[in-house]
C-alpha cells in the first residue's frame, strides 16, 4: 500500500499529463521505486490511479524493459546488447560481469545486491560497449572499468 502523500503526488502527475496512458510509465516507475519491483499490488494500484484495467497496466509494463515484474536486486545492471555495443564487445562485457557477479544474465546475486539484465540501445552507441545502473549510463566499458564500477575485483 502506498502512502497518501505518494498517492496524491501520483494523482497530481496524472492530472498534468495529456493522457493517463502518457503518465503510466511515470506511475509504474514510482511504484516500482516504492516496492522495489512492480508487484501485483502495484499493478492494481497503478490501474486504479490511471483508470485502466490491471491487464492494460500489465501490457504496458511488459513493453518497457526498465519495469520489472519480478523481484530484482538493489541495483539492476542493464548491459546493452544492441548492434553498436555488440560490435564493440558488449557480449564479452556481459560475460565478464556475469563472471564477476557469479550469476548468469537474468539472475540476481545471492546477497540481493545486483541483477544483471541485457537491454536494448541506451542511446550511448558512440561510447560502446555501454551499460546502465540506477539510470546512470556508463560507456567504453572494459573488464577493469567494469570491476571498478561494480566494486568487485576479479579474484
Ligand atoms: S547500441 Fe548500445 S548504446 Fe546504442
Amino acid at each position: 500500500m502506498i502512502s497518501p502523500p505518494l498517492a496524491e503526488e501520483l494523482k497530481r502527475r496524472i492530472a498534468a499529463a495529456v493522457t493517463k496512458r502518457e503518465a503510466a510509465v511515470d506511475v509504474m516507475k514510482e511504484l516500482q521505486r516504492h516496492y522495489g519491483w512492480l508487484t501485483d499490488e502495484a499493478v492494481e494500484e497503478a490501474a486504479r490511479l490511471l483508470d485502466l484495467s490491471p491487464l492494460q497496466v500489465e501490457e504496458l509494463a511488459t513493453f518497457y524493459e526498465m519495469i520489472y515484474r519480478q523481484p530484482v536486486g538493489k541495483q539492476v545492471i542493464h548491459v546493452c546488447d544492441s548492434i553498436s555495443c555488440w560490435a564493440m564487445g558488449g557480449e564479452t562485457m556481459m560475460a565478464h560481469l556475469a563472471g564477476l557477479l557469479g550469476i548468469s544474465p537474468g539472475e540476481t546475486t545471492a546477497d540481493g545486491r545486483f541483477t544483471l539484465l541485457p537491454c536494448a540501445c541506451l542511446g550511448n552507441c558512440g561510447n560502446g560497449p555501454a551499460m546502465m545502473i540506477d539510470e546512470k549510463i556508463y560507456g567504453k566499458l572494459t573488464p577493469s572499468v567494469l570491476e571498478g564500477i561494480v566494486g568487485i575485483a576479479k579474484g
